[in-house]
């Protein structure tokens, strides 16, 4: 078995699907492994320590790819960047599949079969393989970071001779994976931290990280988590009276971090420009769901706007900003369920399309596209 890890053409892409502990695991596994080369430099993993873990670097795409069985990328690959693998090769990295069916069904002609790490069920057996998780813990513990940089006050209350300095208020809105970081982070830079939902099961956890919680708990919220543990999209009366609880608070925030999304939706609008207007000049918000649509009213993409003094970062891929950490948990995400399909034994693939893990995450097999939100004809679920 050939495992080929290709260098990220996206823009904006620092990390990178394999690292030195991972290549040595799937050694381990009995594979081969061939690194491009520059591939970790973003997530800052020199060659060497690729070759030294028992990779071959190869000096291009096609010569990495030449003969692989399996490749690993962090975002998707187009069919053409993928020429030279091995017929049937399994490509598994976030494949942000929905707008995308075209690339996929790309893939899926070129003979590829292509996983989509982000289709991981949330349950035990998968949990060290879940990268919205790994990612969105990084994602929020960044955009409080970057808040902090853009920010011109300091969060902490510092109490010097020269007098004392107000500790910031910060706000977060979705208390989900990155939210609970970034309430962790604030609270932890020092500032007055408070949150909310639209899950009651996010009350407890905001306030077992000191924050506190704000939100409108009526019948509607005790019943907004699904089953899987999700939001639901909430009615126009929710949302309207969610909406002036938030406008009263937000004017007293200095920093706001959004994370509100709801799956196979668009993200919830959730701060109009009227509250953005409301908050004093230099107070920073940072909308975390900007790729999906944006919970603030102008956010915009990959652009830190300055509205009357009120700065609003909409950066994509927070968690590729933090690279090298993104990569370590990444890259071990992969490995976790690439360990899954190989056989033990014999060291061969051994991809079971029954498994859960495999029916959940499969998008194309065998030239088509086999996953049921994807498959769009005869009975297939939309
Ligand atoms: P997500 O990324 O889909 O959404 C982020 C947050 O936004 C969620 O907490 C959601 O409730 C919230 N939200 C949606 N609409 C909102 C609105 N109008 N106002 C305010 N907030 C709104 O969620 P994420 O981070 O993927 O987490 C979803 C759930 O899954 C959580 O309960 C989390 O603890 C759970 N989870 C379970 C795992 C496991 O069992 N293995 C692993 C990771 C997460």
């Amino acid at each position: 078995m050939k495992i080929a890890i290709i260098r990220e053409t996206a823009a904006n892409e620092a990390r990178v699907a394999a690292t030195p502990e991972t290549v040595k695991k799937y050694i381990g596994l009995g594979a081969k492994v061939s690194v491009e080369k520059g591939a970790g430099e973003g997530s800052k993993i020199p060659d060497a320590e690729y070759k030294e873990a028992g990779a071959t670097v190869s000096a291009t795409a096609s010569a990495t790819l030449k003969g692989a069985n399996v490749v690993l990328t962090v975002r998707r690959p187009t069919a053409t960047s993928l020429k030279g693998a091995a017929k049937g090769a399994l490509v598994i990295g976030q494949m942000d599949p929905f707008g995308n069916e075209k690339d996929i069904a790309a893939l899926a002609k070129a003979g590829f079969g292509v996983f989509s790490m982000e289709f991981m069920p949330r349950i035990t057996r998968a949990q060290v393989m879940d990268v919205l998780s790994s990612q969105a813990n990084l994602a929020g513990y960044q955009a409080v970071i970057e808040a902090a940089v853009t920010f011109d006050r300091a969060f902490p209350m510092m109490m010097t001779a020269a007098g004392t300095i107000r500790p910031a208020k910060a706000f977060v809105m979705g208390a989900g994976v990155a939210g609970l970081q970034a309430i962790a982070t604030a609270k932890r830079l020092g500032a007055i931290v408070s949150a909310t939902d639209v899950r009651p099961a996010a009350k407890e956890q905001v306030e077992s990280l000191g924050g506190k919680f704000v939100a409108v708990e009526d019948e509607e919220f005790k019943q907004a988590e699904t089953s899987g543990g999700y939001a639901k999209e909430m009615s126009q009366e929710y949302q309207a009276k969610q909406a002036e609880l938030v406008a009263t608070h937000i004017a007293k925030q200095d920093v706001v971090i959004t994370t509100a999304l709801i799956p196979g939706r668009p993200a919830p609008r959730l701060i109009t420009k009227k509250m953005v207007e409301s908050m004093a000049p230099g107070s920073v918000l940072v909308d975390l769901a900007v790729e999906r649509g944006g919970n603030i009213e102008g956010a915009k993409l990959n652009e830190i706007v300055d509205h009357k003094g009120v700065k609003i970062i909409g950066f994509e891929n927070m968690a590729g900003r933090v690279a090298s950490s993104a990569s370590q948990l990444y890259a071990k995400n992969l490995y976790s369920f690439l360990e899954t399909l190989v056989d033990q034994e014999t060291n061969a693939l051994a991809v079971n399309p029954e498994d859960e893990l495999v029916a959940a995450t499969q998008l194309t097999r065998d030239g088509a596209v086999v996953h049921p939100a994807f498959a769009d004809k005869k009975g297939a679920k939309s």
